[in-house]
């Protein structure tokens, strides 16, 4: 059933009824204007209770993918594996498809773009990607591949919910992380947020949009806020520094793409700093435009909710992706060949693989904690867990990536260092 006419009803089959179902749910239920309704929702809980009536709850996923007279899914699941199933399904019926499932679509990509092709069906993913920001739109239509020169993010909101609560209040993690659940920002798998995985996730699909660059999202350098240590607070706060988890990717002078998921200090000058709580922040730098900010709420019901509706809206007008900069330009490719500044603090100085740094800017050791800052090659950090092994932390520095150029003193340097 086409739905490219204003007049058309979207009549959605629904998957999932969690914070962001139900707040779907809610704004449609009070919104007739959008000539939208939800005529079914597939759930795996029937004994939960529901606040909505029980009739239009279903346990069987054909109740939605056969219906003839459904014309849109909405997934809404956290289960990526199920969801795949779901989606390919409703695409190859025709359906269009809206999702807010990071996992799914980042680990997917490659056969969810063939998808769309073949059947020629929309499928939008808006709320993906910190939920209210409109970002993905913004990226694919907006930014020439060759303008855009980097992305810097949060994009998580429960780890800086999490990061907040700490710093302003005081709480352990434990606590702070059981408020980002309370509230409903951490997935129900909270490991994939706090481990930086669902911030993964998110840059990956964010790089398809922005530059071409295709991959999966375990070929990208990253970590969460699980591995900080109260003494990487301590410098923080003694060097003015917020810490945040910061996506990243950059355009390198040779064109590749810098992308890494890591906790970063950050300075007051920088607009990341004041982020606070479940809200994102997206700057974007662009050769002519300088940076732009971008900000708003990354998790939560009615923010996410908010971009699931847009993308129903968008599906009137037959939006879909183009995928512009995969198809009509030259799709770029991730480098792991570039400098970063790094701090790494560990339990005891024998514990850190010193030949790793390429120059040490400085470092410190008292009886709980030591800590090195210097500049190491990225290609130190792929594939090599050095530093996330035996309680280390590892936190960029402000400036990230440097340039540098390796001097053949360094090992003298590092012997003094570490003599
Ligand atoms: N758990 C996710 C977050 C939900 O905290 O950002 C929104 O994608």
């Amino acid at each position: 059933m086409s739905i490219q006419n204003q007049q058309t009803k979207l009549n959605i089959g629904l998957f999932g009824f969690g914070v962001v179902g139900e707040s779907l749910y809610k704004v449609l239920q009070s919104n007739s204007s959008l000539n939208a309704q939800i005529s079914k929702v597939c759930i795996k809980h029937p004994e939960k209770k529901r606040n909505a009536p029980a009739e239009l709850f279903t346990t069987n996923p054909e109740d939605i993918l056969k219906d003839e007279s459904i014309n849109v899914v909405v997934e809404l699941i956290d289960d990526s594996e199920a969801a795949l199933h779901i989606v390919s399904t409703a695409l190859s019926n025709k359906k269009a498809v809206v999702s807010a499932n990071k996992k799914l679509i980042a680990e997917h990509q490659g056969s969810l773009l063939e998808l769309q092709q073949i059947y020629n069906t929309p499928f939008l993913y808006e709320s993906a990607c910190c939920a209210s920001i409109p970002v993905i739109r913004n990226l694919e239509e907006y930014y020439d591949n060759d303008l855009l020169q980097g992305i810097n993010g949060i994009v998580n909101g429960s780890t800086n919910y999490i990061l907040t609560r700490i710093s302003e209040d005081g709480l352990d993690f434990a606590q702070a992380l059981k408020l980002a659940q309370d509230e409903g920002f951490a997935e129900s798998n909270p490991a994939l947020d706090v481990e930086g995985k669902d911030a993964v996730n998110k840059l990956t699909i964010l790089l398809t949009h922005a530059y071409g660059l295709v991959t999966h999202p375990e070929t990208i350098v990253h970590t969460g806020i699980h591995k900080l240590h109260e003494e990487d607070a301590i410098y923080a706060k003694e060097k003015g520094y917020e810490i945040k988890l910061v996506a990243q990717a950059k355009k390198l002078e040779d064109g590749k793409i810098a992308a890494f998921v890591l906790p970063q200090f950050l300075k007051k000058d920088s607009q990341l700093y004041n982020v606070r709580n479940e809200y994102n922040g997206v700057i974007i730098e662009s050769g002519l435009a300088d940076k732009q900010f971008f900000y708003g709420k990354g998790a939560g019901g009615f923010p996410t909710a908010s971009a699931v509706l847009s993308d129903l809206s968008a599906l009137r007008y037959d939006y879909r992706y183009e995928y512009k900069k995969l198809r009509y330009q030259q799709p770029a490719e991730l480098s792991n060949d570039f400098y970063l500044r790094v701090y790494v603090s560990f339990d005891a100085l024998f514990q850190v693989p010193h030949e790793i740094f390429e120059h040490i800017d400085e470092w410190s050791s008292n009886n709980r904690r030591c800590s090195v800052v210097g500049i190491i090659h990225f290609s130190k950090l792929v594939n090599n867990d050095w530093w996330k092994q035996n309680n280390t932390s590892l936190l960029v520095l402000p400036e990230a990536i440097v340039p540098y150029t390796p001097k053949k003193s360094v090992q003298k340097e590092r012997e003094l260092v570490f003599a």
